[in-house]
């Protein structure tokens, strides 16, 4: 067993293979991150190379990753991660390596599982952190708005928001009215509320809108979200009798212990992917349906990302307890 260090790069890079035994992962489980380190620049199709004059270009190494998969005798390839691993898998997959896949992302939107282990914990850190927002918020008189991750997916916002009492949620599949923002505060105030918490997901949008962005995308890379949690402060401000404050939790959703829901997830994602190996099955994503783990087609799980369905059960949910959604 060889674990591969900062994703790709393992098996870009020479000396970067370290050997995984018992003892090498043993006290793994309460611990949050990789013990392997991971990498969203490493991808062997379009590897970050320094050219002529020193110019940045991208360069396909997959050749080199086959020929060191054949060089280390490797009977499969194990990659953990979200959409964009799991496109590389297919690829590799293509070029004739064996591959199985473990989907592990906090924005829980790969399709093809309904869980991706890590979301569980990023839930229980969001809801935290609302939790302990509304004791300024109701202190101050103070309208408190949540920047949460999720990138496309409402996913942590919405749960987190959910289940921590939020007023407002604004999510990327549901572009906002600011109007109703507006209206759902002054109706709180009215009935002597005088305080409301707003979780915004980094990638919702105004009606007619656009996403915020801290960086574009770059050749190979996403663009950066952010921001968005700040331009909703700026856009109520005058509009509503209340001191505005704003919180961007980042990346403290991506760190800490992870929940018990989220070793016990990982640990039958690994045993499964662990069966697949010795039984030689390969070119399938591990996955969580209707509770149990199942195997699904690599295809199946890449180019699509898994949404919150605007028309669904959780956002009808939270408007039946009277949350805003903002449209
Ligand atoms: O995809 C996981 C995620 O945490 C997103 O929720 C977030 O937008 C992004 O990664 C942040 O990436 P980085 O750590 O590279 O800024």
């Amino acid at each position: 067993m060889l674990g591969s260090e900062d994703g790709f790069e393992g098996l870009i890079q020479p000396n970067r293979l370290v050997k995984l035994t018992p003892a090498s992962v043993q006290g793994t489980l309460p611990k949050g991150g990789s013990i392997l380190g991971c990498s969203n620049r490493a991808n062997p199709f379009a590897y970050p190379t320094r050219g002529a004059r020193n110019k940045e270009k991208l360069v396909d190494v997959s050749a080199d990753v086959v020929r060191r998969l054949e060089d280390h005798a490797v009977d499969c390839l194990v990659l953990v991660g979200g959409d964009g691993t799991m496109a590389m898998g297919k690829r590799f997959l293509d070029l004739g390596v064996p591959v199985i896949g473990v989907p592990k992302t906090i924005d829980n939107d790969l399709a093809a599982t309904e869980l991706t282990f890590g979301f569980d914990t990023a839930l229980g850190t969001a809801t935290w952190a609302i939790d302990a927002l509304h004791s300024t918020a109701e202190a101050h008189d103070r309208v408190m708005i949540v920047e949460l991750m999720g990138r496309y997916a409402g996913w942590i916002s919405l749960c987190a928001g959910i289940a921590g009492g939020a007023d407002v949620i604004l999510i990327p599949e549901i572009p906002y009215d600011l109007r109703r923002v507006i209206h759902k505060i002054q109706d709180r105030l009215a009935a002597g509320r005088r305080f409301s918490i707003i979780v915004i997901g980094e990638g919702a949008l105004p009606k007619g809108g656009r996403r915020s962005h801290i960086t574009r995308a770059k050749r190979g890379h996403l663009p950066r979200l952010g921001g968005a949690g700040e331009r909703l402060a700026r856009s109520l401000e005058g509009k509503i009798p209340c001191e505005i404050r704003t919180t961007v939790l980042g990346h403290l959703q991506r760190g800490g212990s992870p929940s018990a829901l989220d070793r016990l997830l990982g640990t039958r994602f690994g045993v499964m992917a662990a069966r697949l190996c010795e039984r030689g099955r390969t070119g399938d994503m591990v996955a969580l349906r209707a509770q149990e783990i199942v195997t699904v087609p690599l295809e199946e799980a890449i180019g699509k990302p898994k949404l919150v369905p605007p028309d669904g059960e959780l956002v009808a949910t939270a408007r039946a307890v009277g949350i805003e959604v903002g449209a």
